[in-house]
Protein backbone atom coordinates (compact mmCIF):
# COMPACT_ATOMS: atom_id res chain seq x y z
CA UNK A 1 0.00 0.00 0.00
CA UNK A 2 2.85 2.24 0.42
CA UNK A 3 3.54 2.89 -2.92
CA UNK A 4 -0.20 4.09 -3.40
CA UNK A 5 -0.83 7.52 -4.52
CA UNK A 6 -2.24 9.62 -2.14
CA UNK A 7 -6.43 10.02 -1.65
CA UNK A 8 -8.10 12.52 -3.78
CA UNK A 9 -9.07 14.60 -0.86
CA UNK A 10 -5.88 15.37 0.48
CA UNK A 11 -4.40 16.05 -2.81
CA UNK A 12 -7.06 17.44 -5.17
CA UNK A 13 -5.41 20.38 -7.43
CA UNK A 14 -7.87 23.05 -8.36
CA UNK A 15 -10.06 21.22 -10.94
CA UNK A 16 -9.32 23.17 -14.53
CA UNK A 17 -10.58 20.08 -16.87
CA UNK A 18 -13.76 18.08 -17.11
CA UNK A 19 -14.18 14.19 -17.94
CA UNK A 20 -17.67 12.81 -18.75
CA UNK A 21 -17.41 9.05 -18.37
CA UNK A 22 -19.88 6.68 -19.73
CA UNK A 23 -20.39 2.85 -18.39
CA UNK A 24 -22.21 0.63 -20.28
CA UNK A 25 -22.40 -3.29 -19.04
CA UNK A 26 -21.75 -4.46 -15.62
CA UNK A 27 -21.15 -3.41 -12.50
CA UNK A 28 -17.68 -3.92 -12.40
CA UNK A 29 -17.53 -1.16 -15.19
CA UNK A 30 -19.56 1.09 -12.78
CA UNK A 31 -17.27 0.38 -10.22
CA UNK A 32 -14.07 1.02 -12.28
CA UNK A 33 -15.55 4.55 -13.45
CA UNK A 34 -15.70 5.76 -9.97
CA UNK A 35 -11.83 4.62 -9.78
CA UNK A 36 -11.21 5.99 -12.77
CA UNK A 37 -12.78 9.01 -11.69
CA UNK A 38 -10.62 9.08 -8.64
CA UNK A 39 -7.97 8.66 -10.41
CA UNK A 40 -8.73 11.86 -12.62
CA UNK A 41 -9.67 13.96 -10.11
CA UNK A 42 -5.65 13.64 -8.84
CA UNK A 43 -5.08 15.06 -12.40
CA UNK A 44 -7.46 18.11 -12.04
CA UNK A 45 -10.49 16.49 -13.99
CA UNK A 46 -13.74 17.60 -12.02
CA UNK A 47 -16.29 14.86 -13.01
CA UNK A 48 -19.24 16.17 -15.60
CA UNK A 49 -22.57 15.04 -16.42
CA UNK A 50 -22.64 16.91 -19.42
CA UNK A 51 -20.65 15.22 -22.42
CA UNK A 52 -20.46 18.57 -24.37
CA UNK A 53 -18.50 20.35 -21.88
CA UNK A 54 -15.88 17.75 -21.61
CA UNK A 55 -12.36 17.95 -22.12
CA UNK A 56 -11.82 14.02 -21.92
CA UNK A 57 -15.10 11.85 -22.99
CA UNK A 58 -14.65 8.08 -21.51
CA UNK A 59 -16.31 5.03 -22.84
CA UNK A 60 -16.38 2.42 -20.67
CA UNK A 61 -17.52 -0.54 -22.89
CA UNK A 62 -19.05 -3.89 -22.76
CA UNK A 63 -18.14 -6.30 -24.98
CA UNK A 64 -20.67 -8.94 -23.97
CA UNK A 65 -23.73 -9.66 -26.59
CA UNK A 66 -23.90 -7.95 -30.10
CA UNK A 67 -25.61 -4.87 -28.95
CA UNK A 68 -24.16 -3.64 -26.19
CA UNK A 69 -20.76 -3.87 -28.00
CA UNK A 70 -22.27 -2.12 -31.71
CA UNK A 71 -23.43 0.80 -29.59
CA UNK A 72 -20.12 2.24 -29.15
CA UNK A 73 -19.26 2.28 -32.59
CA UNK A 74 -22.70 4.98 -32.98
CA UNK A 75 -21.53 6.90 -29.41
CA UNK A 76 -18.41 7.44 -31.17
CA UNK A 77 -19.79 8.80 -34.12
CA UNK A 78 -21.76 11.60 -31.57
CA UNK A 79 -18.93 12.16 -30.22
CA UNK A 80 -16.84 12.81 -33.15
CA UNK A 81 -18.96 15.32 -34.31
CA UNK A 82 -19.28 16.92 -30.59
CA UNK A 83 -15.22 17.11 -30.73
CA UNK A 84 -15.28 18.75 -34.09
CA UNK A 85 -18.34 21.61 -33.31
CA UNK A 86 -15.50 22.25 -29.65
CA UNK A 87 -12.43 22.40 -32.37
CA UNK A 88 -14.47 25.12 -34.50
CA UNK A 89 -14.99 26.45 -30.69
CA UNK A 90 -11.06 26.64 -30.19
CA UNK A 91 -11.51 23.80 -27.24
CA UNK A 92 -10.28 20.27 -27.69
CA UNK A 93 -11.48 17.31 -26.65
CA UNK A 94 -9.63 13.98 -25.54
CA UNK A 95 -11.96 10.65 -26.89
CA UNK A 96 -11.23 7.68 -24.83
CA UNK A 97 -12.32 4.29 -25.44
CA UNK A 98 -12.22 1.86 -21.49
CA UNK A 99 -13.72 -1.52 -20.56
CA UNK A 100 -13.92 -4.55 -22.82
CA UNK A 101 -14.46 -3.61 -26.20
CA UNK A 102 -11.48 -1.87 -26.00
CA UNK A 103 -9.47 -4.95 -24.52
CA UNK A 104 -11.08 -7.22 -27.41
CA UNK A 105 -10.79 -4.80 -30.46
CA UNK A 106 -7.98 -2.43 -29.23
CA UNK A 107 -6.68 -1.10 -32.53
CA UNK A 108 -9.58 -1.84 -34.71
CA UNK A 109 -11.00 0.76 -32.72
CA UNK A 110 -8.90 3.06 -34.02
CA UNK A 111 -9.29 1.89 -37.27
CA UNK A 112 -13.37 2.42 -37.45
CA UNK A 113 -13.32 5.80 -35.52
CA UNK A 114 -10.13 8.27 -36.39
CA UNK A 115 -11.35 10.50 -34.02
CA UNK A 116 -10.38 8.03 -30.84
CA UNK A 117 -7.32 9.51 -29.16
CA UNK A 118 -6.85 6.55 -26.44
CA UNK A 119 -7.90 2.75 -26.30
CA UNK A 120 -7.24 1.39 -22.69
CA UNK A 121 -8.23 -1.92 -21.03
CA UNK A 122 -9.67 -2.73 -17.86
CA UNK A 123 -6.40 -3.57 -16.32
CA UNK A 124 -4.72 -0.60 -17.49
CA UNK A 125 -6.09 1.95 -15.46
CA UNK A 126 -3.74 2.58 -13.34
CA UNK A 127 -1.92 4.32 -16.19
CA UNK A 128 -4.14 6.67 -17.33
CA UNK A 129 -2.30 9.79 -16.18
CA UNK A 130 0.58 8.75 -18.55
CA UNK A 131 -1.39 7.46 -20.95
CA UNK A 132 -3.35 10.47 -21.80
CA UNK A 133 -0.38 12.64 -21.71
CA UNK A 134 0.72 10.45 -24.76
CA UNK A 135 -2.79 10.79 -26.05
CA UNK A 136 -2.21 14.65 -26.67
CA UNK A 137 0.58 13.78 -28.99
CA UNK A 138 -0.29 10.86 -30.81
CA UNK A 139 -2.89 8.03 -30.43
CA UNK A 140 -2.25 5.45 -28.27
CA UNK A 141 -3.62 1.94 -27.47
CA UNK A 142 -3.33 -0.08 -23.98
CA UNK A 143 -4.82 -3.02 -23.46
CA UNK A 144 -1.48 -5.37 -21.83
CA UNK A 145 -2.40 -7.81 -18.55
CA UNK A 146 0.07 -6.54 -16.19
CA UNK A 147 1.57 -8.40 -13.28
CA UNK A 148 0.16 -5.62 -11.05
CA UNK A 149 -3.25 -5.40 -9.33
CA UNK A 150 -4.55 -2.34 -10.71
CA UNK A 151 -7.11 -1.37 -7.67
CA UNK A 152 -3.55 -1.52 -5.44
CA UNK A 153 -2.13 0.90 -8.07
CA UNK A 154 -4.90 3.27 -7.79
CA UNK A 155 -5.66 5.64 -5.82
CA UNK A 156 -7.84 4.69 -2.60
CA UNK A 157 -11.55 5.41 -3.31
CA UNK A 158 -12.51 9.04 -2.71
CA UNK A 159 -14.08 9.54 0.67
CA UNK A 160 -15.82 12.88 -0.67
CA UNK A 161 -17.60 11.10 -3.75
CA UNK A 162 -18.43 8.26 -1.23
CA UNK A 163 -20.21 10.16 0.80
CA UNK A 164 -22.27 12.04 -1.87
CA UNK A 165 -22.78 8.68 -3.44
CA UNK A 166 -25.03 7.45 -0.66
CA UNK A 167 -24.82 4.65 1.94
CA UNK A 168 -24.34 1.82 -0.32
CA UNK A 169 -21.04 1.15 -2.59
CA UNK A 170 -19.44 -1.64 -4.32
CA UNK A 171 -15.83 -3.19 -3.88
CA UNK A 172 -14.03 -5.20 -6.59
CA UNK A 173 -12.13 -8.69 -4.70
CA UNK A 174 -11.78 -10.85 -7.89
CA UNK A 175 -11.49 -9.97 -11.68
CA UNK A 176 -11.02 -12.66 -14.85
CA UNK A 177 -12.34 -15.79 -15.26
CA UNK A 178 -10.81 -19.06 -16.00
CA UNK A 179 -14.49 -21.06 -16.61
CA UNK A 180 -14.57 -20.12 -20.38
CA UNK A 181 -18.47 -21.07 -20.82
CA UNK A 182 -18.41 -21.63 -24.46
CA UNK A 183 -20.58 -18.40 -25.38
CA UNK A 184 -19.01 -15.92 -23.12
CA UNK A 185 -15.87 -13.35 -23.60
CA UNK A 186 -15.01 -12.43 -20.62
CA UNK A 187 -12.30 -14.68 -19.98
CA UNK A 188 -10.95 -12.55 -22.94
CA UNK A 189 -11.70 -9.35 -22.05
CA UNK A 190 -10.98 -9.20 -17.93
CA UNK A 191 -8.33 -12.04 -18.74
CA UNK A 192 -7.14 -15.26 -16.09
CA UNK A 193 -9.13 -15.37 -12.36
CA UNK A 194 -7.21 -13.52 -9.99
CA UNK A 195 -7.97 -12.47 -6.22
CA UNK A 196 -6.98 -8.86 -4.55
CA UNK A 197 -5.22 -9.51 -1.38
CA UNK A 198 -7.52 -9.77 2.09
CA UNK A 199 -5.64 -7.07 3.27
CA UNK A 200 -5.76 -4.70 0.59
CA UNK A 201 -10.02 -5.21 0.57
CA UNK A 202 -10.00 -4.53 4.56
CA UNK A 203 -8.06 -1.32 4.34
CA UNK A 204 -10.30 0.11 1.53
CA UNK A 205 -13.43 -1.43 3.34
CA UNK A 206 -12.11 0.98 6.20
CA UNK A 207 -12.21 3.73 4.49
CA UNK A 208 -15.42 3.35 2.49
CA UNK A 209 -17.09 3.12 6.06
CA UNK A 210 -15.17 6.22 7.54
CA UNK A 211 -17.13 7.49 4.64
CA UNK A 212 -20.51 6.61 5.76
CA UNK A 213 -20.64 3.32 3.77
CA UNK A 214 -23.04 1.23 5.81
CA UNK A 215 -23.69 -1.53 3.18
CA UNK A 216 -20.74 -3.02 0.60
CA UNK A 217 -21.22 -4.81 -2.66
CA UNK A 218 -18.39 -7.37 -2.70
CA UNK A 219 -17.58 -7.51 -6.58
CA UNK A 220 -16.02 -10.18 -9.00
CA UNK A 221 -16.66 -11.81 -12.01
CA UNK A 222 -16.86 -15.16 -10.21
CA UNK A 223 -16.90 -14.06 -6.94
CA UNK A 224 -17.15 -17.09 -5.11
CA UNK A 225 -14.12 -18.45 -6.37
CA UNK A 226 -12.48 -15.60 -4.30
CA UNK A 227 -9.24 -17.15 -2.85
CA UNK A 228 -7.04 -13.93 -1.86
CA UNK A 229 -3.96 -13.93 0.73
CA UNK A 230 -5.57 -13.86 4.14
CA UNK A 231 -4.43 -10.70 7.10
CA UNK A 232 -2.17 -13.31 8.86
CA UNK A 233 -0.98 -15.55 5.80
CA UNK A 234 -2.68 -17.83 4.29
CA UNK A 235 -5.64 -17.97 1.72
CA UNK A 236 -8.84 -16.59 2.61
CA UNK A 237 -12.37 -17.83 1.37
CA UNK A 238 -15.27 -15.30 0.07
CA UNK A 239 -16.99 -16.61 3.10
CA UNK A 240 -13.62 -15.77 4.78
CA UNK A 241 -13.45 -12.25 3.71
CA UNK A 242 -17.10 -11.52 4.88
CA UNK A 243 -16.37 -12.86 8.21
CA UNK A 244 -13.33 -10.19 8.40
CA UNK A 245 -15.47 -7.62 7.16
CA UNK A 246 -18.23 -8.22 9.40
CA UNK A 247 -15.61 -7.92 11.90
CA UNK A 248 -15.82 -3.99 10.97
CA UNK A 249 -17.88 -1.75 12.97
CA UNK A 250 -20.55 0.37 11.04
CA UNK A 251 -20.25 -1.82 8.21
CA UNK A 252 -23.80 -3.36 8.75
CA UNK A 253 -24.52 -5.43 5.38
CA UNK A 254 -22.60 -7.11 3.29
CA UNK A 255 -23.66 -8.46 -0.22
CA UNK A 256 -21.37 -10.28 -3.37
CA UNK A 257 -21.84 -11.25 -7.03
CA UNK A 258 -21.61 -12.78 -9.15
CA UNK A 259 -21.11 -16.53 -8.02
CA UNK A 260 -21.07 -19.81 -10.22
CA UNK A 261 -22.44 -22.92 -9.20
CA UNK A 262 -19.50 -24.70 -9.13
CA UNK A 263 -17.64 -22.17 -6.41
CA UNK A 264 -19.83 -22.85 -3.94
CA UNK A 265 -17.87 -24.03 -1.01
CA UNK A 266 -19.67 -25.03 2.55
CA UNK A 267 -18.85 -21.75 4.26
CA UNK A 268 -21.41 -19.67 2.20
CA UNK A 269 -24.11 -21.76 2.88
CA UNK A 270 -22.52 -21.51 7.20
CA UNK A 271 -22.55 -17.54 7.01
CA UNK A 272 -25.65 -17.20 5.73
CA UNK A 273 -27.58 -18.92 8.19
CA UNK A 274 -24.60 -17.27 11.25
CA UNK A 275 -23.67 -13.80 10.55
CA UNK A 276 -26.55 -11.53 10.11
CA UNK A 277 -24.15 -8.94 8.11
CA UNK A 278 -24.57 -10.95 5.13
CA UNK A 279 -27.70 -10.16 3.53
CA UNK A 280 -30.09 -12.89 2.28
CA UNK A 281 -29.73 -12.79 -1.35
CA UNK A 282 -27.62 -14.96 -3.90
CA UNK A 283 -27.35 -13.59 -7.30
CA UNK A 284 -26.70 -17.63 -8.95
CA UNK A 285 -26.77 -17.61 -13.01
CA UNK A 286 -27.89 -21.19 -14.29
CA UNK A 287 -27.78 -19.79 -17.87
CA UNK A 288 -30.48 -22.93 -18.87
CA UNK A 289 -32.12 -25.97 -17.34
CA UNK A 290 -31.63 -28.07 -20.07
CA UNK A 291 -28.36 -30.27 -18.97
CA UNK A 292 -27.59 -30.91 -22.86
CA UNK A 293 -27.50 -27.32 -22.93
CA UNK A 294 -25.57 -26.37 -20.34
CA UNK A 295 -22.50 -29.22 -21.35
CA UNK A 296 -23.09 -27.26 -24.46
CA UNK A 297 -22.69 -23.95 -22.77
CA UNK A 298 -19.57 -25.85 -20.95
CA UNK A 299 -20.96 -24.72 -17.59
CA UNK A 300 -19.48 -27.98 -16.13
CA UNK A 301 -22.76 -28.61 -13.89
CA UNK A 302 -25.88 -30.04 -14.39
CA UNK A 303 -29.26 -29.09 -13.78
CA UNK A 304 -29.64 -31.52 -10.36
CA UNK A 305 -26.27 -30.01 -8.72
CA UNK A 306 -27.73 -26.31 -8.97
CA UNK A 307 -31.46 -27.80 -7.42
CA UNK A 308 -29.59 -29.32 -4.72
CA UNK A 309 -27.06 -25.98 -4.09
CA UNK A 310 -30.45 -23.84 -3.91
CA UNK A 311 -31.82 -26.59 -1.56
CA UNK A 312 -28.96 -26.18 0.59
CA UNK A 313 -28.93 -22.70 0.73
CA UNK A 314 -32.71 -22.56 1.49
CA UNK A 315 -32.05 -24.59 4.69
CA UNK A 316 -29.55 -22.58 6.17
CA UNK A 317 -31.14 -19.54 5.37
CA UNK A 318 -35.11 -20.57 4.48
CA UNK A 319 -35.78 -16.70 3.71
CA UNK A 320 -33.35 -16.30 1.04
CA UNK A 321 -33.92 -14.52 -1.89
CA UNK A 322 -32.58 -15.92 -5.36
CA UNK A 323 -31.99 -14.49 -8.81
CA UNK A 324 -29.89 -15.71 -12.03
CA UNK A 325 -29.22 -14.95 -15.64
CA UNK A 326 -30.51 -16.75 -18.37
CA UNK A 327 -29.94 -17.65 -22.12
CA UNK A 328 -32.28 -18.47 -24.68
CA UNK A 329 -32.06 -19.62 -28.27
CA UNK A 330 -28.04 -21.00 -27.61
CA UNK A 331 -27.27 -23.14 -30.61
CA UNK A 332 -29.48 -26.29 -31.09
CA UNK A 333 -31.57 -25.61 -28.38
CA UNK A 334 -34.57 -27.28 -29.10
CA UNK A 335 -38.16 -26.38 -27.74
CA UNK A 336 -37.81 -29.47 -25.26
CA UNK A 337 -34.51 -27.97 -23.80
CA UNK A 338 -36.28 -24.52 -23.47
CA UNK A 339 -39.38 -26.46 -21.59
CA UNK A 340 -36.25 -28.09 -19.52
CA UNK A 341 -35.33 -24.29 -18.31
CA UNK A 342 -38.82 -22.68 -17.65
CA UNK A 343 -39.78 -26.36 -15.80
CA UNK A 344 -36.41 -25.41 -13.66
CA UNK A 345 -37.60 -21.88 -12.81
CA UNK A 346 -41.20 -23.03 -12.11
CA UNK A 347 -39.53 -25.71 -9.31
CA UNK A 348 -36.86 -22.62 -8.13
CA UNK A 349 -38.60 -19.67 -7.81
CA UNK A 350 -36.67 -16.97 -8.01
CA UNK A 351 -37.29 -13.14 -6.96
CA UNK A 352 -35.42 -11.64 -9.84
CA UNK A 353 -33.50 -12.67 -12.99
CA UNK A 354 -32.06 -11.14 -15.92
CA UNK A 355 -32.55 -13.12 -19.20
CA UNK A 356 -30.73 -12.63 -22.52
CA UNK A 357 -30.80 -13.86 -26.47
CA UNK A 358 -27.95 -15.72 -27.54
CA UNK A 359 -25.35 -13.82 -29.56
CA UNK A 360 -22.50 -15.03 -30.73
CA UNK A 361 -19.00 -13.57 -29.90
CA UNK A 362 -16.02 -13.30 -31.54
CA UNK A 363 -13.49 -15.25 -30.29
CA UNK A 364 -15.77 -17.96 -28.20
CA UNK A 365 -15.68 -21.33 -29.13
CA UNK A 366 -19.75 -21.33 -29.44
CA UNK A 367 -19.39 -18.87 -32.05
CA UNK A 368 -17.69 -21.51 -34.30
CA UNK A 369 -21.23 -23.15 -34.87
CA UNK A 370 -24.28 -21.63 -36.44
CA UNK A 371 -26.10 -19.37 -34.51
CA UNK A 372 -29.36 -21.72 -35.48
CA UNK A 373 -32.20 -20.89 -33.54
CA UNK A 374 -34.14 -18.77 -35.34
CA UNK A 375 -34.66 -14.95 -34.08
CA UNK A 376 -38.31 -15.12 -33.94
CA UNK A 377 -38.44 -18.60 -31.54
CA UNK A 378 -35.59 -16.44 -29.70
CA UNK A 379 -38.20 -13.76 -29.11
CA UNK A 380 -41.18 -15.89 -28.24
CA UNK A 381 -39.19 -17.88 -25.94
CA UNK A 382 -37.09 -15.08 -23.95
CA UNK A 383 -41.12 -13.43 -23.71
CA UNK A 384 -42.10 -16.63 -22.58
CA UNK A 385 -39.36 -16.57 -19.71
CA UNK A 386 -39.88 -13.48 -18.88
CA UNK A 387 -43.30 -13.42 -17.94
CA UNK A 388 -43.05 -16.41 -15.73
CA UNK A 389 -40.07 -14.90 -13.89
CA UNK A 390 -42.09 -11.43 -13.29
CA UNK A 391 -44.53 -13.13 -12.19
CA UNK A 392 -42.05 -15.34 -9.58
CA UNK A 393 -40.68 -11.98 -8.79
CA UNK A 394 -44.39 -9.93 -7.82
CA UNK A 395 -45.33 -13.36 -5.89
CA UNK A 396 -41.84 -12.75 -4.04
CA UNK A 397 -42.16 -9.04 -3.30
CA UNK A 398 -46.07 -10.47 -2.30
CA UNK A 399 -44.59 -13.17 0.37
CA UNK A 400 -42.49 -10.32 1.84
CA UNK A 401 -46.05 -8.32 2.64
CA UNK A 402 -46.89 -8.24 6.08
CA UNK A 403 -42.93 -8.35 7.92
CA UNK A 404 -41.09 -5.62 9.22
CA UNK A 405 -37.86 -5.64 7.84
CA UNK A 406 -34.56 -3.50 7.83
CA UNK A 407 -34.57 -1.16 4.91
CA UNK A 408 -31.10 0.85 4.29
CA UNK A 409 -32.39 4.34 3.25
CA UNK A 410 -30.56 5.39 0.48
CA UNK A 411 -32.52 8.70 -1.37
CA UNK A 412 -35.47 11.07 -1.57
CA UNK A 413 -38.18 9.29 -3.40
CA UNK A 414 -39.99 10.71 -6.28
CA UNK A 415 -42.42 12.30 -4.59
CA UNK A 416 -42.04 14.80 -1.66
CA UNK A 417 -41.56 13.80 1.92
CA UNK A 418 -40.88 10.34 0.16
CA UNK A 419 -37.57 8.17 0.85
CA UNK A 420 -36.31 4.86 -0.78
CA UNK A 421 -34.27 2.00 0.40
CA UNK A 422 -33.27 -1.49 0.18
CA UNK A 423 -34.69 -4.18 2.05
CA UNK A 424 -32.67 -6.84 3.18
CA UNK A 425 -33.51 -9.28 -0.20
CA UNK A 426 -32.98 -6.16 -2.54
CA UNK A 427 -36.21 -4.84 -2.63
CA UNK A 428 -36.82 -0.99 -3.33
CA UNK A 429 -38.98 0.26 -0.76
CA UNK A 430 -40.50 3.63 -0.28
CA UNK A 431 -41.57 5.34 2.49
CA UNK A 432 -43.69 8.67 3.40
CA UNK A 433 -41.62 10.95 6.16
CA UNK A 434 -43.87 11.04 9.25
CA UNK A 435 -44.57 14.56 10.38
CA UNK A 436 -41.57 15.69 12.77
CA UNK A 437 -38.92 13.01 11.97
CA UNK A 438 -36.13 15.11 9.76
CA UNK A 439 -35.01 13.10 6.46
CA UNK A 440 -31.39 13.33 7.71
CA UNK A 441 -32.38 10.75 10.49
CA UNK A 442 -33.48 8.28 8.08
CA UNK A 443 -31.05 8.47 4.82
CA UNK A 444 -27.89 6.66 5.12
CA UNK A 445 -29.64 4.85 7.60
CA UNK A 446 -31.71 1.42 8.35
CA UNK A 447 -34.79 1.27 9.67
CA UNK A 448 -37.23 -1.40 10.54
CA UNK A 449 -39.87 -0.55 8.27
CA UNK A 450 -43.53 -2.48 8.12
CA UNK A 451 -43.96 -3.53 4.33
CA UNK A 452 -47.59 -3.32 3.38
CA UNK A 453 -48.21 -3.49 -0.09
CA UNK A 454 -46.45 -3.55 -3.59
CA UNK A 455 -46.55 -1.39 -6.43
CA UNK A 456 -45.24 -2.53 -9.90
CA UNK A 457 -41.40 -3.56 -9.05
CA UNK A 458 -41.38 -1.64 -5.53
CA UNK A 459 -43.31 -1.74 -1.94
CA UNK A 460 -44.86 0.96 0.30
CA UNK A 461 -43.74 0.69 4.01
CA UNK A 462 -44.47 2.40 7.07
CA UNK A 463 -41.24 3.55 9.24
CA UNK A 464 -40.90 1.90 12.85
CA UNK A 465 -37.55 2.85 14.40
CA UNK A 466 -34.35 2.98 13.46
CA UNK A 467 -32.91 -0.59 13.73
CA UNK A 468 -29.74 -1.01 16.38
CA UNK A 469 -26.55 -2.19 14.42
CA UNK A 470 -26.16 -5.81 14.22
CA UNK A 471 -23.03 -7.72 15.32
CA UNK A 472 -21.38 -9.90 13.69
CA UNK A 473 -21.90 -12.85 16.28
CA UNK A 474 -25.36 -12.02 17.02
CA UNK A 475 -27.79 -14.63 15.02
CA UNK A 476 -30.12 -14.11 11.93
N1 LIG B 1 -19.75 -14.21 -14.42
C1 LIG B 1 -21.13 -14.30 -14.47
C2 LIG B 1 -21.80 -13.42 -15.51
C3 LIG B 1 -21.11 -13.02 -16.73
S1 LIG B 1 -21.92 -12.08 -17.96
C4 LIG B 1 -21.51 -15.75 -14.59
O1 LIG B 1 -20.70 -16.61 -14.63
O2 LIG B 1 -22.67 -16.05 -14.63
C5 LIG B 1 -23.56 -11.81 -17.43
C6 LIG B 1 -24.58 -12.63 -18.15
O3 LIG B 1 -24.62 -12.30 -19.53
C7 LIG B 1 -24.32 -14.12 -18.14
O4 LIG B 1 -24.68 -14.71 -16.94
C8 LIG B 1 -25.15 -14.59 -19.30
O5 LIG B 1 -26.47 -14.87 -18.91
C9 LIG B 1 -25.15 -13.39 -20.25
N2 LIG B 1 -24.31 -13.63 -21.42
C10 LIG B 1 -22.99 -13.82 -21.46
N3 LIG B 1 -22.57 -14.06 -22.72
C11 LIG B 1 -23.68 -14.02 -23.51
C12 LIG B 1 -23.91 -14.21 -24.89
N4 LIG B 1 -22.93 -14.50 -25.74
N5 LIG B 1 -25.18 -14.09 -25.35
C13 LIG B 1 -26.20 -13.80 -24.49
N6 LIG B 1 -26.03 -13.62 -23.18
C14 LIG B 1 -24.80 -13.73 -22.68
FE1 LIG C 1 -18.46 -15.90 -18.52
FE2 LIG C 1 -18.86 -18.34 -17.63
FE3 LIG C 1 -16.85 -16.90 -16.67
FE4 LIG C 1 -19.35 -16.26 -16.05
S1 LIG C 1 -18.30 -18.17 -15.51
S2 LIG C 1 -17.75 -14.86 -16.69
S3 LIG C 1 -20.45 -16.76 -17.92
S4 LIG C 1 -17.05 -17.63 -18.75
FE1 LIG D 1 -19.56 -6.46 -20.17
FE2 LIG D 1 -17.04 -6.70 -19.57
FE3 LIG D 1 -18.83 -6.63 -17.66
S1 LIG D 1 -18.06 -7.65 -21.27
S2 LIG D 1 -20.59 -7.56 -18.62
S3 LIG D 1 -18.37 -4.99 -19.05
S4 LIG D 1 -16.96 -7.82 -17.67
Amino acid sequence: MSNRPTSPETAIPDATKRVHIKSFGCQMNVHDAERMADLLALEGYATTDRVEEADLVILNTCHIREKASEKVYSELGRLRRLKSERAEAGQSTLIAVAGCVAQAEGREIMNRQPAVDLVVGPQSYQNLPGLLADARRRRVVDTEFPAVDKFDALPPPGARRLAAKGPSAFLTVQEGCDKFCSFCVVPFTRGAETSRSATAILAEARIMVEAGIREIMLLGQNVNAYHGEGPEGGTLSLAGLMDALSQIDGLDRIRYATSHPLDMTDDLYAIHRDNPKVMPYLHLPVQSGSNRILKAMNRKHDRDLYRRIIDRMRTARPDIALSSDFIVGFPGETEADFEDTMALVRETGFASAFSFKYSPRPGTKSAEGADDVPEAEKTARLHALQALLLDQQNAFNRSTLGRRADVLFEKAGRHPGQLTGKSPWLQAVHVDLPDGVPAESVLGRIWSVDLLDVTSNSLQGRLVAESQPKREDQAA
